[in-house]
């Protein structure tokens, strides 16, 4: 077990690279089980979901191969299995991925119910309503999705919900289906149409990635390809407001400016300095950071994913701010720990009423999900004193090297490991 500890005080100076975009890697990963031939997926972060899924990829009978920095060559010709079993698929929500991929190439899934970050009800029935509409047959027994067709044929999917994972585990397993599948009420996110150029790249037939009308043409065949998984979006914005937090001056690069807009609004509001160029973004703050209404919304809306690092900055600003989280019941769990570092957030529902006190103090802190840890790594860099924060599995589940970046940019942080008789008997090493 290892933890983070934070001397806070000092202003992040400098320049960072941004990684490839976790949510996107753990999709494009599964996609390659489509391909009849060897695919290089390029830009892949260093993170333990990542390693999860090449593992997952391993063990089916893939041939993965780390050919250069964050680069891997996959063939998965020689995949023989169609399950992903209750240990690995617990550790990552984006275990789910391989039931579409699998279904999508084998016309069966056998894949554990997945874990994920503790966000509240995480229910997957959009996904089973888009592998019913594409003809399969399901069922759940001790804990593990079994799903089966003897042919998959394209259909109409209206999602009634806006959702991220169905969305592409619709398109996962469309996109060899017979016929023509149209994704209704789909999600927009930037690593949707990630994955659709992905695929594409590999011989799919995929048009209206990234509005709420998907086409998928069913192919026969995939292909190999050589692709490279966008920048990670959330990644990017925790930099920025890790920046702003700490009242520094950040050059942020391989971006997609374009990807971060609703975060670089909000940001101008709250008073900091953003200049954004082709591939990358600065951010700087010089005059007083002032209060924001931040409402979390699917995309092109403000990111729930960036909603704590937001909510964290706003408690160094001037003023009542109101955040409103509009994805996940449980995304509030985190207040609790900022509270310990003298924030005044009170928690009604899904809204948080924050009074900006302008400086938060060292504490020990638990990560209780990834996002919350981000966020406490923030609110750790502005603090004054030391903050150690534990549970910082969560964090390493999304963030490539998060700690080598941040001391590159100037950040007092270490990691270091707490012997075990040390940790707690309710602290578990995996997200589930
Ligand atoms: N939903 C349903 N039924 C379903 C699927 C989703 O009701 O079958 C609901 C959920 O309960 C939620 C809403 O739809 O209220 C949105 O869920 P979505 O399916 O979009 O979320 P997800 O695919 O499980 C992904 C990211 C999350 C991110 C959300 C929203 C991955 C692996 N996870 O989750 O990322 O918060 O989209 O953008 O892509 C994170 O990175 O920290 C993280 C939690």
């Amino acid at each position: 077990m290892d933890k983070f500890v934070i001397k806070g005080g000092r202003r992040l100076t400098g320049e960072v690279t941004i990684s490839g975009a976790k949510n996107a890697a753990v999709a494009i990963l599964p996609a390659v089980i489509l391909a009849d031939e060897p695919c290089v997926i390029e830009n892949v972060p260093s993170i333990s979901d990542v390693n999860i899924s090449l593992r997952i990829l391993k063990e089916m009978g893939a041939v993965v191969e780390n050919i250069g920095k964050d680069t891997y060559r996959i063939d998965p010709t020689g995949i023989d299995k169609c399950c992903v079993p209750y240990e690995t698929a617990r550790k990552m929500r984006a275990s789910y991925y391989f039931l579409g991929a699998l279904l999508g190439k084998f016309n069966k899934a056998r894949v554990s119910m997945p874990g994920g970050c503790p966000l509240g009800d995480r229910p997957i029935d959009q996904h089973l309503k888009a592998f019913s509409a594409l003809g399969a047959e399901y069922s759940l027994s001790q804990g593990m999705i079994d799903l089966k067709a003897d042919k998959l044929r394209g259909s109409q999917i209206f999602f009634d919900v806006v959702t991220v994972g169905a969305t592409m585990n619709a398109m996962l397993a469309a996109v060899k289906a017979e016929g023509l599948t149209v994704i209704e009420n789909a999600a927009k996110e930037p690593h949707i149409v990630d994955l659709a150029n992905c695929l594409n790249s590999m011989g799919a037939n995929i048009m209206g990635a990234g509005t709420d009308v998907i086409k998928i043409r069913g192919v026969e065949h995939l292909h190999g390809t050589t692709y490279a998984v966008i920048p990670d979006q959330i990644e990017a914005g925790t930099f920025m407001i890790a920046a702003a937090a700490t009242r520094g001056d950040v050059l942020i690069k391989n971006v997609i400016p374009k990807h971060l807009e609703s975060i670089t609004k909000k940001l101008e509001k709250i008073g900091v300095s953003i200049e954004q160029y082709d591939d990358s973004i600065r951010v700087w703050v010089e005059g007083a950071l002032v209060k924001a209404n931040v409402k979390t919304t699917p995309h092109p809306g403000f990111p729930t994913d960036m909603q704590p690092q937001i909510a964290t900055l706003l408690t160094l600003a001037e003023g009542t701010s109101i955040v409103t989280e509009g994805v996940w019941e449980q995304r509030f769990r985190y207040v609790d720990e900022l509270r310990r570092m003298g924030a005044d957030i009170t928690v009604n529902g899904k809204v948080a009423l924050i009074e900006g006190t302008g400086k938060l103090m060292g504490a020990p802190v638990k990560a209780c999900d990834l996002r919350a840890g981000a966020a406490l790594i923030i609110a750790g860099l502005a603090a004054q004193g030391i903050t150690e924060i534990e549970d910082i599995f969560h964090i390493e589940r999304g963030y490539d090297c998060m700690e080598g970046k941040l001391r590159e940019l100037g950040a007092d942080i270490e990691k270091v490991s707490i012997p075990d008789k040390a940790v707690g008997k309710n602290n578990k090493k995996e997200a589930v």
